[in-house]
Order: C-alpha cells, then sequence, then structure tokens
C-alpha cells in the first residue's frame, strides 16, 4: 500500500468510526447490530484513541458502567431500544436498570486499556482512567474464574457459543448437537434481514442458542448455579489465552499504578492458567484443541481458535509451531487467517466463524506473533488484512481465497482494526 492509498484507508476507517459512534459507545454496524458489544467496543476503544484519546476511554468507561453486581461484563448493553435485532432485552430478562445480555463475552478490555495507558498522549488522564477502571477489570477476571471454574481445573468454560464470538466455529459441533431444542418458544430471526443467510449461522445453531438462553433465563441468570446446569461447557483455548493475556496486563499495569494486589492477583491468575492452557497444546495437530468439559472429550476440530493462543505469553515453540501453521495456510490460500482449516472437515468459506477471515483475529494473531519474535509472520497477516480492505472495503469478515466481502457492512472493529495495522506499519 503506497502513501496515498494508506492516508484514504485512514480516513475511510475514521469514517467508519465516526459513523457507528453513538456519543458515549459505538455499535459495531447499523441495523445488524444496533447497541454495545463487549469485546468490540475494547477492541474499537484502540481505534477511537487515535481521533480523541478521552472518547477511547468513555467507550470502555461505558461498557464497565454496565457490570453486574457479581463482577461480570455483559456481552451486549440494550442502550437504546432498536427492533433490528434478536434476541432484544426482552427475551434476554436479565432486570438489569439498563437492559443486557446475561453472558459475557472474550476478556479483551485488559488488554486494551493497557495499550491505551502506553500510548496516551495525556499520561495524567490516562492515569486516573486506568485506576479507576483497574478493581473493575480485576473483579471480572476473578468473577471468570469463580464462576465458569468453580471445580478449580484453572481453565474457564464457555457456556454459550455466544461467549466465545466465535458464535457458529465448527468447534461447539458436537456439543451443541447435545443442547435440547425442543420447547423453546417461537422467534423471529433478524440478523437475516440485515445479511446474507448463507453467512450466518443455521437455524438449527440458533435454536439451540435460544434453548440455551432461555434455560439460564429460568435460573433467573444466576451465575453461581449456570456453570455447573449448562449442558453446552466448553473449554477454549482461544478465550482462555486471552483472559490470560489480560490478566498478564492487568497485572503489568496495576505495578506501574502502584496497586500492588491487583497485580499479584492477576499474575497469579495468568501462571495457574497458563500452565492449564498447556494442556490443551496437540503436538499431532500443531495447535491448541478445546475440550468439552461435559463429557471430558478433546474436540479435534481445527479452526483459529487453537492458533489464536499465541496472543497470550505462551512457550516460543508452540508460538513458532503457530507460525508455521500461518505460513502453511498462506501458501493455499489468497487470504489469511481463515475461521477453519481449509481442508478440514466443516469448512464454508464464506459461513460466519467457519472458514472466513476476520480482521480482529487476525490482529490479535499477528500482535501475538510479533511479541513472540516471529515478526515476518506477523507482517504477512497485516498485508494480507489491508490488501482484504484495499480489495474489499470494510466488512464484517471475507472469503480467504476470493476476498469477497460477507456479513454485515461498515464494521466498525474492522475499521480499528486497519488503523492499527497502518499504525504499525508507519512505525515499522
Ligand atoms: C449475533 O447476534 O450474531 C452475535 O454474534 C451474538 O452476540
Amino acid at each position: 500500500m503506497n502513501a496515498a492509498n494508506t492516508s484514504q484507508a485512514l480516513e475511510h476507517a475514521f469514517a467508519v468510526l465516526r459513523e457507528n459512534d453513538r456519543g458515549t459507545y459505538t455499535v459495531p454496524t447499523k441495523g445488524l447490530y444496533p447497541f454495545q458489544w463487549n469485546w468490540d467496543s475494547c477492541l474499537t476503544a484502540l481505534g477511537l484513541a487515535e481521533l480523541d484519546e478521552d472518547r477511547a476511554w468513555t467507550e470502555i468507561e461505558t461498557l464497565f458502567a454496565h457490570q453486574w453486581p457479581d463482577g461480570m461484563i455483559p456481552h451486549i448493553v440494550f442502550h437504546v431500544p432498536a427492533d433490528t435485532y434478536f434476541p432484544g432485552p426482552d427475551i434476554w430478562g436479565t432486570n438489569r436498570p439498563t437492559p443486557t445480555s446475561g453472558i459475557t463475552q472474550p476478556a479483551v478490555a485488559g488488554f486494551a486499556v493497557k495499550r491505551l495507558f502506553e500510548r496516551a498522549t495525556d499520561k495524567a488522564m490516562a492515569a486516573a482512567r486506568c485506576r479507576a477502571l483497574l478493581p473493575k477489570i480485576d473483579a471480572w477476571h476473578r468473577w471468570f474464574y469463580e464462576n465458569r471454574d468453580p471445580h478449580g481445573e484453572g481453565l474457564v468454560a464457555i457456556l454459550h457459543p455466544w461467549e466465545a464470538g466465535r458464535d457458529n466455529s465448527v468447534d461447539w459441533d458436537a456439543a451443541l448437537a447435545k443442547v435440547p431444542t425442543t420447547g423453546i418458544t417461537p422467534y423471529t430471526r433478524r440478523d437475516t434481514d440485515h445479511a446474507n443467510p448463507a453467512h450466518r449461522p443455521t437455524k438449527a445453531q440458533y435454536d439451540a442458542y435460544v434453548w440455551l438462553l432461555e434455560h439460564f433465563r429460568a435460573l433467573d441468570w444466576d451465575n453461581t448455579k449456570l456453570h455447573d446446569a449448562s449442558p453446552f461447557q466448553v473449554i477454549d483455548p482461544a478465550f482462555n489465552a486471552i483472559l490470560i493475556r489480560a490478566c498478564t496486563d492487568l497485572s503489568a499495569m496495576a505495578a506501574t499504578l502502584g496497586q500492588v494486589e491487583i497485580s499479584q492477583r492477576n499474575a497469579a491468575r495468568a501462571e495457574r492458567a497458563l500452565a492449564a492452557l498447556d494442556t490443551l497444546w496437540s503436538p499431532e495437530e500443531g495447535r491448541y484443541l478445546a475440550r468439552n468439559r461435559v463429557t471430558g472429550e478433546q474436540i479435534a476440530s481445527q479452526s483459529i481458535g487453537g492458533l489464536l493462543p499465541v496472543f497470550a505469553p505462551i512457550p516460543a515453540e508452540r508460538a513458532k509451531g503457530i507460525a508455521e501453521r500461518v505460513q502453511a495456510l498462506l501458501d493455499v490460500l489468497g487470504y489469511i487467517v481463515p475461521s477453519h482449516e481449509p481442508d478440514a472437515v466443516g469448512f464454508e468459506p464464506q459461513r460466519y466463524w467457519r472458514g472466513p477471515v476476520w480482521l480482529v483475529t487476525n490482529f490479535m494473531i499477528a500482535d501475538g506473533l510479533r511479541n513472540a519474535g516471529e515478526t515476518a509472520m506477523a507482517d504477512a497477516i497485516a498485508q494480507s488484512s489491508l490488501e482484504l480492505i484495499s480489495k474489499s472495503g470494510f466488512a464484517e469478515y471475507y472469503d480467504p481465497s476470493t476476498g469477497e466481502p460477507l456479513g454485515g457492512g461498515r464494521f466498525t472493529w474492522t475499521a480499528a482494526m486497519v488503523i492499527e495495522f497502518l499504525r504499525a506499519k508507519t512505525a515499522a
């Protein structure tokens, strides 16, 4: 990308951020996702910081203003009514002052806040805002290990595919097939009004998503009960690795700000969880594999969930193995990194998390590879990401063979990740 194209891409990315800005929070894209989403917002804050640092902190503060009393940060905050999304606040029935969903999402906040803090030009403002956020993020991390690992194995389970953010990944197929779907309240999907149904999860998957939601709602969203009562408990390496990275980053930031107890608690969480994460490494597959906590079975699915752990401080030889996997993908595909291996069972190049490339997972993998010294591969991922937006605009996700744009358009976190990739390129 030459200088003119770079500045055009940057302007385009800023325009997408502005368009999806609702003042104190951003929506992922209008129509399809009209509320505030947890991990979208935290990663979007990185891009917002390039426009306005104050506004970037506000994005994360708005999300944390809706923390549950038990410490959970919900995956959606329904700030204002909108009838373009299912399931809306009435379906969740969480009885929060501002309605929210009742499940969580990947814990990227600790990572994002550290990055905002390090890059801040207004250091005094950053320190003050960071100090206020630290205990809240710490409480969320505690919540994860208490409520999603109640038997103390060192790794947390997701109880709903939406918690992983990779809704219809092949990783969940077998576990989701055990979720009953009879007796659910009839519903009308809205996502397929905005995106091609062939790019979205199937009806069978939605039925299971709704069954789980109604099951948890019947338990009054009591997180002390949900884990053991859920027929779906999956230990996702990516979800755990993101939490480990967040604990590591929170620990470092708390140390800098003199908050010793928060620092020590999060360092201890990260250390214990990293050791447990290593039990998910598969030498045969050269990637981490998920585990079904209900059956104890390893899930032999070749998805991006097995590569994303490079975002955490995993051992160097594991990071090297992951760099080799990504290189192998680059050898056979137009664009990397696909959300599922192209020659593996279940691969669908255009269906949401079953094959398409997402810039947000590209960003996390590239960041982890760079930290591990795998610079060439990190650069290759960044380049592929920028080629995608040059060719196909700021889509939700892309076909890994053709680069075709898929899902929703003018997507906020895609724009934020483009800003991150361009920032790294200019700094290089
Ligand atoms: C959706 O509705 O598609 C979301 O991914 C759930 O968070």
